[in-house]
């Protein structure tokens, strides 16, 4: 019996250590920011005006499983999209001040990759 305890409570730590991936709420999405100060001021104004919004097709940032099969591509191959446009996405990703470090920079972050 107690070896069943035990069984049964080391089995409980295992879950406690190893957290279900719940898929980010917009909600979640849209309370991120970028820690650095002026990529935060970029995002505002344009990755995140779709990258939170569900309806607008983009993977949210903060959400890993979705970004997931984005990042096997390469960064570089996003950097890439990002600024040539993509799908839905328009050239540049509305950001007339980013850099290619900035995109970089940006996808880490919206990846959850940082
Ligand atoms: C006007 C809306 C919009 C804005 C603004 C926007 N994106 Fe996107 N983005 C999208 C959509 C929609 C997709 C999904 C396209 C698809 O796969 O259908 C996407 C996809 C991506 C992808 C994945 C591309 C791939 O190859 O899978 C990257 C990387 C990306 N966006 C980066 C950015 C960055 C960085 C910014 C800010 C500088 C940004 N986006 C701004 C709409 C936007």
């Amino acid at each position: 019996m107690t070896r069943l305890l035990a069984i049964a409570a080391s089995a409980l730590a295992l879950c406690a250590c190893a957290p279900q991936a719940k898929p980010i709420t917009p909600e979640q999405s849209a309370a991120l920011v970028p820690p650095d100060g002026r990529l935060a001021v970029l995002y505002e104004t344009s990755c995140k005006t779709c990258h939170t919004i569900k309806a607008s097709g983009a993977p949210l940032a903060g959400d890993a499983a979705a970004w997931a099969p984005r990042m096997k591509q390469g960064v570089p191959t996003l950097v890439g999209h990002t600024v040539q446009g993509f799908k839905a996405m328009p050239a540049g990703g509305q950001c007339a001040g980013c850099t290619a470090a900035d995109y970089e920079a940006l996808i880490h972050f919206m990846s959850g990759a940082n």
